[in-house]
């Protein structure tokens, strides 16, 4: 048994962690949306700027059997880790997943890191069944769960055609200041530093639960050059902002992360309306706007997928209508490490 750091390109031992991943999720979760391996291999290849994620793999007899990940951010919350770990279904309760976990800890704390999360499924009402293992495994090493978060799907086209209209001519109605504007691929360029602004306060305008964590920091340049690896990815982004017509402020975004074929799903980012802006149905325009530039650019995309935190009321509110509903429970646990 050996223990390794993944350092990118050793692509025979990059397949290898992308098998394990292949093989989990196909023991542990079949009936989750399919992620896009080639996409996610590349992930590893070619990191975010202002992110660093530290994969680590354990051999046995040749083969990878375990792995985790370690996510630094670079620019902002320096106090923070966000982690993963894996083990192969044919090689649990061995202890590799606490070997493994002491290895991460003392990782996490090298990197001067004082806090760190894992997460854990959980099977909702109705829901497919989710092993309780990692739940079980995360409290026996004093993790505590930190922000309970829904994992939501819909159809395209999940939204009867009248009510989408309706919904849609009486938001456009009540945001009568704003203007709709959409695009795919990169931001032009007059929208790049406002949407930079935008993404600098999005992470905290959404409950947080017992995670402590400061906005990002994004600027013009980290934002260009994050949508150049996402390119590289093969990630497309499905965007809509609302600008107030007046003072020609960005004062809404929200967006989908779309998944290459043979994927049919694309992933609903952050939908946010700036505070002040608040009040005028901006979040449902620019979701239905969004929705409609999707099915019309994307149109091997049959599934809207996303996140949130379950305290995330008025969010939920919008995505019910919108015909998502939760498949799981994907919660976030958190251990204090000094
Ligand atoms: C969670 C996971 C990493 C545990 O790996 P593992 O190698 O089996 O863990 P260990 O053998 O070190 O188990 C340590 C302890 O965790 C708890 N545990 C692990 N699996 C459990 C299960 N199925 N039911 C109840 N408790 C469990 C037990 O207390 C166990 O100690 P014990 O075997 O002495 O009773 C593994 O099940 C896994 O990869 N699951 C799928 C991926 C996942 O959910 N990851 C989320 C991040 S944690």
């Amino acid at each position: 048994m050996t223990v390794i750091e993944l350092r990118p390109p050793d692509a025979e031992t990059l397949a290898g962690f992308i098998d394990l991943r292949r093989a989990v999720h196909h023991h542990d979760w079949p009936d989750r949306v399919e992620p896009n391996w080639e996409v996610e291999r590349r992930r590893v290849l070619y990191p975010s700027p202002g992110e660093v994620e530290l994969v680590e793999v354990l051999f046995e007899d040749g083969r990878v059997i375990a792995a985790t990940t370690v996510g630094l951010t670079t620019e902002d919350n320096l106090h923070h880790a966000n982690c993963d770990l894996l083990v192969h279904p044919d090689f649990r309760r061995r202890g590799h997943g606490t070997r493994l976990l002491l290895r991460l800890v003392e990782k996490v704390r090298a990197q001067g890191r004082t806090q760190m999360t894992l997460w854990a499924p959980e099977a909702i009402e109705g829901g497919a069944w989710r092993s309780p293992a990692a739940r079980a495994f995360l409290e026996k090493h004093g993790f505590t769960l930190a922000l309970p978060v829904m994992f939501q799907t819909a159809s395209v086209e999940s939204m009867d055609p009248q009510t989408e209209e309706d919904l849609y001519l009486s938001a456009v109605n009540a945001s009568g200041d704003y203007e709709l504007i959409s695009w795919t691929g990169s931001t032009p360029e007059e929208f790049l530093a406002p949407l930079a602004e935008l993404d600098s306060m999005s992470l905290t305008q959404t409950p947080l639960g017992e995670l402590e964590l400061e906005d990002e920091k994004v600027d013009a340049n980290r934002r260009r050059a994050n949508e150049a690896v996402m390119a590289k990815h093969g990630l497309d982004v499905c965007r809509t902002i609302a600008v107030h017509r007046q003072s020609r402020e960005l004062v809404a975004n929200t967006v989908f992360v779309v998944y290459p074929e043979p994927s049919v799903h694309a992933y609903q980012g952050i939908t946010i309306v700036t505070p002040r802006h608040r009040g005028h149905k901006l979040g449902m325009a620019v979701k239905i706007a969004n929705v409609r530039q999707l099915r019309q650019k994307f149109p091997h995309v049959s599934i809207m997928c996303t996140e949130n935190a379950r305290a995330n009321v008025h969010m939920n509110a919008i995505n019910q209508q919108f015909g998502y509903s939760p498949t799981e429970c994907v919660n976030e646990y958190l251990l204090k490490v000094n």
